[in-house]
């Protein structure tokens, strides 16, 4: 009607979204705020268990997590490609662009997500299925920490491309060319079935799924998903 064509007066947000999803969330909120300055939000960023709790205690509106809980009765939209790559400096041996099958992982040391992150979940499942672990000698509970441990040489690291589009830009990180990478993800946008959608939530879901595609193209993400591109007598 009338009030969607003039944007919403008011309305408040909560919005849970996963650690890695921050990386292009906060982006997204922008643009949607530029057309809906009505509307103010409540973001909370936690890792997957973190998520799935709050959408447990109904404490929020909307979520943006990777795989949608199975355990839980959820409405559950995938959005935008979540490709998750292995990263390594530009120093390390095996970063040279030559491919590298995923057996050789087991000899390296890695820099893993904490137990309760869908990023380090989903990288333990793909393995498991191959009968492959990693050594996870170190753990952190933040993707920036990763980024920069790998970054110093402590080991290997698996992230979203989300969050190293501007390392991998500068030439910080690269992504190396591992079989069976980068593991397909998606982002979704969640929220407990039944749960009626406040005219903010509703219109937050619309432009969501609208325009978030649109996000994924821009240069950076594009640089980040480029092949690689190895120097000359690397
Ligand atoms: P996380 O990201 O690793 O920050 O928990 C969520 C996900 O990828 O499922």
């Amino acid at each position: 009607g009338l009030e969607a064509l003039r944007g919403l007066n008011s309305g408040r947000l909560r919005l849970t979204v996963a650690s890695t999803a921050n990386y292009f969330a906060t982006d997204l909120l922008a643009n949607f705020s530029r057309r809906q300055p009505g509307i103010t939000f409540q973001l909370e960023v936690t890792n997957r268990e973190g998520v799935i709790r709050r959408i447990q205690d109904n404490e929020m509106d909307l979520a943006i997590m990777g795989k949608p809980p199975e355990a839980l009765d959820v409405a559950a939209e995938a959005f935008m490609p979540n490709p998750l790559v292995v990263i390594a400096s530009p120093e390390h041996p095996l970063a040279d662009g030559a491919p590298i099958p995923l057996e050789r992982l087991q000899d390296e040391l890695f820099v893993l997500r904490e137990k309760g992150s869908g990023t380090r979940n989903a990288v333990e499942r793909f393995l498991e299925q191959r009968g492959l672990r990693l050594h996870g000698g170190l753990e952190m509970s933040s993707n920036e920490a990763i980024k920069q441990s790998v970054q110093a040489g402590l080991g290997l690291g698996v992230v979203s491309i989300h969050t190293v589009a501007l390392e991998l830009e500068l030439g910080r990180l690269r992504v190396l060319n591992v079989e069976g990478f980068p593991l397909e993800r998606h982002w979704y946008l969640v929220h407990r079935s039944g749960k009626r959608l406040s005219p903010a939530a509703q219109a937050f879901r619309r432009f969501i799924l609208d325009e978030a595609d649109a996000h994924w193209q821009t240069p950076a993400s594009a640089a980040a998903t480029a092949p690689l591109q190895v120097p000359a007598g690397a």
